[in-house]
């Protein structure tokens, strides 16, 4: 099945509350600037992106759906895995416009999928995304494997052939993080670090340039994959600087919001369902509220 469930103009205007035709256009230099201005919009990524002007994100930080057969309720998670690479390069090419030319994208996705659903079988995802990003144009700046500070809640229970060489089902259930950048990785211009001196920070810099990282299990179902704030937070605190503007195309319950929130990044982003962007928006505002009674002097979003 192809993909059919983008928003329709009609939707998009309920959802927004603007016009469809000629929106982007219509919008003003200010009205741009406040369309990214921490905001989450219940609308697909692709026509959520037209807006944002080229070349004005720091970085793009997300986990986009796997097309592993999840029953989220306004999105077919079962394409077949062709239309499913061409929705990715869709989104992919968006991101690679609204990037700085030093912007950078951190991509959390499960090393390989078995697209049972589609007939498409085993497929090494990590490599499938790695080239099409590659044609697109980005850099390539490595891999993050990551690993839940719980054993692993996935059962292998179909293990092939039991016993017996003869056919055994070797899985990897463990998920990454692909690590792009638009033209260049370096920042020319710098900004405020979340590292000091402290050896605190120190030690915590340290285990964030090892590319093995260990992350809190999320066991609150928020949606239907929700992941864990740890990821979000441990990629802004390397990537990003206080204040970058982050992009999380696929919100889902919000999180990468919240991670900003509470590390002082500006974020945009969307989120096709409505029940998840309600989610998103009650985390959001609980998270900002919090952030606002223990930092008196809290400017930023207000
Ligand atoms: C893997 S989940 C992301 C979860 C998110 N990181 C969180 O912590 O909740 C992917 C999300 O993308 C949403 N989605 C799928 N296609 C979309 C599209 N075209 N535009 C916007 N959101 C989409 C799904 O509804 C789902 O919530």
């Amino acid at each position: 099945m192809s993909r059919t469930n983008k928003t329709s103009p009609e939707l998009f205007e309920k959802r927004t509350g603007i016009k469809y035709q000629n929106w982007i256009q219509a919008m003003s230099v200010e009205e741009r600037r406040n369309y990214v201005n921490n905001k989450i919009y219940n609308i697909d990524c692709i026509e959520g992106l037209k807006p944002i002007e080229d070349n004005s994100v720091d970085i793009c930080i997300t986990s986009p759906p796997y097309n592993v057969g999840i029953q989220y309720d306004e999105w077919n998670d079962s394409m077949k895995f062709d239309d499913y690479l061409t929705f990715a390069k869709d989104w992919l090419s968006e991101v690679y416009r609204v990037l700085k030319p030093d912007g950078r994208i951190a991509m959390n996705i499960p090393y390989e999928i078995n697209s049972k659903h589609s007939g498409d079988g085993r497929i090494f995802l990590c490599g499938e995304y790695q080239k099409v990003m590659k044609e697109i144009g980005y850099g390539f700046a490595g891999v993050i494997d990551l690993t839940e500070d719980q054993p692993h809640r996935v059962k292998l229970t179909a293990w092939g052939s039991w016993l017996s060489p003869s056919a055994p089902y070797i899985y990897n259930p463990k998920e990454c993080i692909i690590l792009g950048y638009k033209n260049e990785w370096v920042k020319e211009i710098k900004g405020e670090s979340y590292f000091d001196e402290s050896q605190e920070k120190k030690d915590e810099f340290r285990e964030l340039v090892f590319a093995q990282w260990k992350y809190q299990a999320e066991t609150r179902k928020l949606t239907e994959a929700n992941f864990s704030l740890d990821i979000p937070e441990k990629a802004l605190k390397i990537l990003t600087y206080k204040n970058d503007l982050v992009l999380d195309p696929f919100m889902g319950s919000g999180t990468t919001a919240v991670a900003c929130i509470n590390l002082d990044r500006r974020y945009v982003g969307f989120e096709i369902s409505k029940n998840y962007w309600d989610v998103s928006d009650k985390r959001t505002k609980k998270a900002l509220s919090k952030k606002l009674t223990t930092e008196k002097s809290y400017e930023f979003f207000k």
